[in-house]
């Protein structure tokens, strides 16, 4: 993965109904921790990560780049939302030379349930067509992971192709966003 490329950033926090899209800040420390220490949130991403090794290697103030929205609920970071470039040599593309915008997702199991992901996600898209006016948008996961099959179809991303990695069966989907007419 590599970021986005020439964009502002970060953009103003973003607003919906519910939630807050903004820039990673140091109080988030905790919640990216526990994103990479939760076996529920790791069971199709390679798994959980020992909280010890963490501590030592998750920066202060994690996940500030370009591309990476800290999602927020009443005040606190309730999960993550990251569009990067796709690798060339990575298989799914949609276009020759790839590096297509990929969107990833990962919240905290105690907001799963909620229509939280569905709601952030929605917005970092609406963010991107303007930001990329035109651009699609890819999004790579395991079939065996329900919750994230489920979001990518209410996303309305359609599938691409579906193949093997990392010993498990992928599904590559594609995003386009709505272009005004005329
Ligand atoms: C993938 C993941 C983000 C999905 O989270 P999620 O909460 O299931 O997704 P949504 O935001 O779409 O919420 C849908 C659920 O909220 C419910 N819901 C409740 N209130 C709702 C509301 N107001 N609006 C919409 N949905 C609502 C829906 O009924 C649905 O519940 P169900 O799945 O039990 O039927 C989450 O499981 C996760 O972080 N997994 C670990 C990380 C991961 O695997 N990421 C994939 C790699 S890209």
């Amino acid at each position: 993965m590599t970021e986005l490329g020439p964009v502002t950033w970060p953009p103003a926090p973003m607003r919906t109904e519910r939630l807050v899209l903004r820039e990673s800040e140091a109080r988030d420390r905790a919640a990216f921790v526990e994103l990479l220490a939760s076996p529920e949130v790791r069971a199709y991403l390679g798994g959980p990560r020992p909280r010890d090794e963490l501590a030592h290697v998750v920066p202060e103030v994690p996940g500030r780049r370009r591309g990476i929205f800290v999602v927020e609920r009443d005040g606190t970071m309730i999960g993550a939302v990251t569009l990067d470039r796709r690798g060339a040599e990575r298989p799914g593309h949609v276009r020759p030379g790839g590096g297509e915008a990929e969107l990833s997702y990962v919240f905290l199991p105690e907001a799963w349930g909620s229509g939280y992901a569905a709601e952030a996600c929605a917005a970092a898209l609406g963010w991107f067509a303007d930001a990329f006016p035109g651009e699609p948008v890819v999004l790579c996961t395991q079939t065996a992971n329900d919750r994230s099959m489920r979001l990518a179809a209410k996303l309305a991303f359609t599938e691409a192709r579906r193949f093997e990695e990392y010993g498990a069966e992928q599904w590559f989907g594609v995003w386009s966003p709505v272009m005004p007419s005329g």
